[in-house]
C-alpha cells in the first residue's frame, strides 16, 4: 500500500508514519528527515539546504525529488511506503505524478492530520527543548506554519479531486489517532491487500 501523510508541523505525520509502517509492514519515508541526515553529515546536498532548514522554508524541488526518487521505487518493490513531508506543494506533487505512475508507485490514499494552530505552536515548542533541530524555535515554526498553509494545504483540493482523501482529528492523543487512521486504511477497498 502507498500512503502520504499531509499535515502541518507538528500534526503527527512522523510520530503516526512510523506506526502505519510497522502496522502494515511497509517502509516509512520522511523527506525531512532525509534533509536533516544530508545536513548532519555534511555532504554537498547538505551544504546546499541547511540555511533552507534552518529558516523554515522549502528546499528546492530539484533536490527534494531526486533525493526521493530511489527510496520511493525500493520501498514499493517491497509492498509498499508512508510518505511523510513530500509532495509538500501542488508543483511537486504534479511533476512527481506523471513519473510514479510510469514506474507504477503512485499514491494510493492520503490521509490528512489535522490540528489546531495553538496546538502545533505547543507541541513544537516544546519539542524544541531538546530536538536539537534548527527550526524549532517559536519564529521558525511560526514561519513554517505560514509556508504550509501558503504551499501544502492547497494539496488537500489537489488531492480531493484524484486519491481517497482521509481526514482525521489529530488533535487527539497519539493512540487514538493512530486507531483512527488504522481503521481508516483499513476501511478503504483493496488497499490492504493491494501490498
Ligand atoms: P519535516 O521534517 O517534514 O517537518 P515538518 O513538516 O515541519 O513536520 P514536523 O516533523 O515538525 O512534524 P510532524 O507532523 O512530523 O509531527 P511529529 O510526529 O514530529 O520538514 C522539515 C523541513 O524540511 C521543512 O521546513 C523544509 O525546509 C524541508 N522539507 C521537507 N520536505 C520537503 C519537501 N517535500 N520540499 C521542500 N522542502 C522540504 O510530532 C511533533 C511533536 O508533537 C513531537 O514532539 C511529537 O511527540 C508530538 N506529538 C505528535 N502527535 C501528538 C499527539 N497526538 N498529541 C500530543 N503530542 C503529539
Amino acid at each position: 500500500m502507498r500512503v502520504l501523510m499531509i499535515g502541518a508541523p507538528g500534526a503527527g505525520k512522523g510520530t503516526q508514519a512510523v506506526r502505519i509502517a510497522d502496522r502494515f509492514g511497509v517502509t516509512h519515508i520522511s523527506s525531512g528527515d532525509l534533509l536533516r541526515k544530508h545536513v548532519a553529515e555534511q555532504t554537498a546536498i547538505g551544504r546546499q539546504i541547511q540555511q533552507h532548514l534552518a529558516a523554515g522554508d522549502l528546499v528546492p524541488d530539484g533536490i527534494v525529488l531526486d533525493l526521493l526518487r530511489k527510496p520511493i521505487v525500493a520501498a514499493s518493490a517491497a509492498g509498499g511506503y508512508v510518505l511523510d513531508g513530500f509532495p509538500r506543494t501542488v508543483q511537486q506533487a504534479m511533476a512527481a505524478y506523471p513519473v510514479a505512475v510510469e514506474l507504477g508507485v503512485a499514491v494510493q490514499v492520503v490521509v490528512h492530520l489535522a490540528v489546531p494552530q495553538v496546538e502545533l505552536e505547543r507541541r513544537l515548542v516544546e519539542r524544541g527543548a531538546d530536538s536539537g533541530r534548527s527550526d524549532d524555535n517559536l519564529e521558525v515554526i511560526r514561519y513554517r506554519l505560514k509556508v504550509y498553509d501558503a504551499h501544502t494545504l492547497p494539496m488537500l483540493d489537489y488531492y480531493a479531486g484524484r486519491e481517497q482523501l482521509i481526514t482525521v482529528d489529530g488533535a487527539m492523543g497519539v493512540d487514538e489517532v493512530s486507531e483512527a487512521v488504522i481503521a481508516a486504511l483499513e476501511g478503504v477497498p483493496g488497499l490492504v491487500a493491494d501490498g
